[in-house]
């Protein structure tokens, strides 16, 4: 039998009430709602809002203000198609903004070439990460990169000279205001085609910012660049390679850049002929193991170390000791996460693959050596640290995402403080609760790295609404929550932007 369309008769029916009802407006499927289940948060959310201001339940530090821009895919279903992948949902910013203990929100759809094809024409017109746009306007090479003005920036955000960006791999930084979240247009020339470039830069002093960028037109190459704002960059260094990588972030320390490269490579004939999105062109090819490519950032002088394969998507940090890089990065045995991230699979009853482990891999450049080693026992994904303190630096503090245990959870379910001198870990959990990121803002005057607080937007799947979540940074617990009327699809990154 086929099931009965959800109309709002049939709600009322179920009894589900005006909660379903409510996310039935926003696009939920009330069905899932009524669950509770973390699934909601791969639900769509259609609708813009402004909330001058929401409750607070405990108390905001005085010092905390500015606004947390978070950024993510939204929607999902466009006319009669669905995106294939978490990664290719329509963009919105979520901004939280913090002011002498009061919380306001809003949230707005990225204005990109995707979403005008959505609203004008409901339609899929541009390639994105792992979908293909509609048949009819398929158009071979074209197809494979997005040919749209305006990019689906949906994974983070960051300053670029006086600009507020929003970023994607695959296009040209987008500009936006982040009082209104308007979108305002591109930040600087359009990239050229098929290029692809990292959305985490390292910020150096002095508005500086080192980046890769990783050209998929032959002749193919890491290129590795310094910058100053919007002005033309220097490049550091340049490595051929007849078949890059998929990278996604990049380690720094004081001396070096490194490049870590999965074996998850792409022909660049291939991606160039084959009528297939984006990262439908990478091929896992385990033989080709690992490379770490180490780069001096003075010189320019190239090191490769080689090693087992592993993927990564973050890097934590780096530093230099005894003479060896120790590079900490979130790690995979392979490159299967990918897959496990497609909307099918996160919405289906399959649970997703494990999240990532700590790792850490020392580097020797004399021997020219590589060894790794788990540096705490929790999952760990999407990281942060006390950036401006020790970015490059030793350091002791991490903070991400987690999953307790795939035997009994569903999905990301914990967020963890790691001491990753000692192995230690704190934990923050609360039952139906699911959360993103955790950026940590240092206190005015820190004494210490863990100074500060975490914060994170959470899924409450029981209530059917999200939460900015406040934690004490040092004792990793709860200091407050600002409760958003409904809920909010998992995101990818986020910043704190103050005055
Ligand atoms: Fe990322």
């Amino acid at each position: 039998m086929a099931p009965e369309p959800i109309t709002r008769r049939s709600l009322l029916r179920r009894g589900a009430g005006a909660a379903a009802l409510a996310s039935g407006a926003l696009g939920v499927d009330p069905a899932l709602a009524a669950a509770g289940d973390w699934r909601l948060g791969f639900e769509s959310l259609r609708k813009e809002t402004r909330i001058g201001r929401l409750h607070v339940e405990g108390r905001l530090p005085a010092w905390l203000s500015g606004t947390l821009v978070r950024n993510g895919p939204a929607l999902y279903e466009v006319g009669e198609r669905t995106f294939n992948h978490w990664f290719d949902g329509l963009g919105m910013l979520h901004a939280f903004t913090l002011e002498r203990g009061r919380v306001g929100y809003a949230n707005r759809f990225l204005r990109s070439s995707a979403y005008e094809a959505w609203k004008k024409e409901g339609i899929i017109r541009y390639s994105e990460f792992a979908t293909d746009p509609c048949r009819e306007i398929f158009n071979g090479a074209q197809a494979t990169f997005s040919l749209a003005k305006r990019p689906n920036a949906n994974v983070h955000v960051g300053r670029l000279a006086q600009h507020f960006v929003a970023l994607t791999e695959v296009g040209m930084p987008v500009r936006f205001d982040p009082k209104t979240l308007r979108t305002l247009g591109l930040a600087g020339p359009e990239l050229p085609l098929g290029q692809m470039e990292t959305v985490h830069p390292h910020r150096l002093e002095g508005g500086r910012r080192i980046y890769y960028e990783i050209p998929l037109v032959p002749p193919t190459s890491y290129q590795v660049k310094l910058a100053r704002g919007l002005r033309k960059p220097q490049r550091i260094a340049q490595i051929p390679r007849e078949k890059p990588a998929y990278m996604h972030s990049f380690g720094l320390t004081e001396r070096h850049v490194v490049l870590t490269e999965s074996p998850f490579v792409v022909d660049p004939l291939k991606i160039i002929t084959n009528w297939e999105p984006f990262i439908r062109n990478y091929r896992w090819e385990p033989s080709r193991g690992a490379n770490f490519w180490v780069i001096d950032r003075r010189s320019g002088k190239v090191t490769r170390l080689e090693a087992d394969p592993l993927f990564t998507f973050h890097h934590v940090n780096a530093f230099e000791r005894d003479g060896k890089i120790h590079l900490d990065l979130c790690g995979y045995d392979d490159a299967d996460v990918i897959d496990a991230l497609y909307l099918e699979r996160l919405r289906g009853r399959r649970r997703p693959s494990p999240l990532a482990e700590l790792r850490r891999y020392e580097l020797d450049l004399g021997r020219k050596r590589v060894r790794m080693r788990q540096l705490a026992e929790p999952t760990l994904e999407l990281p942060r640290i006390n950036y401006a303190r020790v970015n490059g630096r030793p350091y002791r503090y991490a903070y991400g995402i987690s999953v307790r245990d795939y035997r009994t959870s569903g999905y990301v379910d914990q967020l963890v403080k790691v001491d990753v001198r000692k192995g230690d870990s704190k934990v923050w959990r609360e039952k139906g609760c699911y959360p993103g990121e955790a950026v940590f803002v240092p206190s005015p005057h820190p004494r210490r790295e863990d100074d500060g607080v975490a914060l994170s937007v959470v899924l409450d799947a029981r209530r059917r609404r999200s939460f900015l979540l406040v934690l004490d940074a040092r004792s990793f617990t709860e200091i407050a929550r600002a409760e958003v009327p409904h809920h909010i699809p998992y995101g990818f990154h986020g910043e704190l932007f103050r005055a």
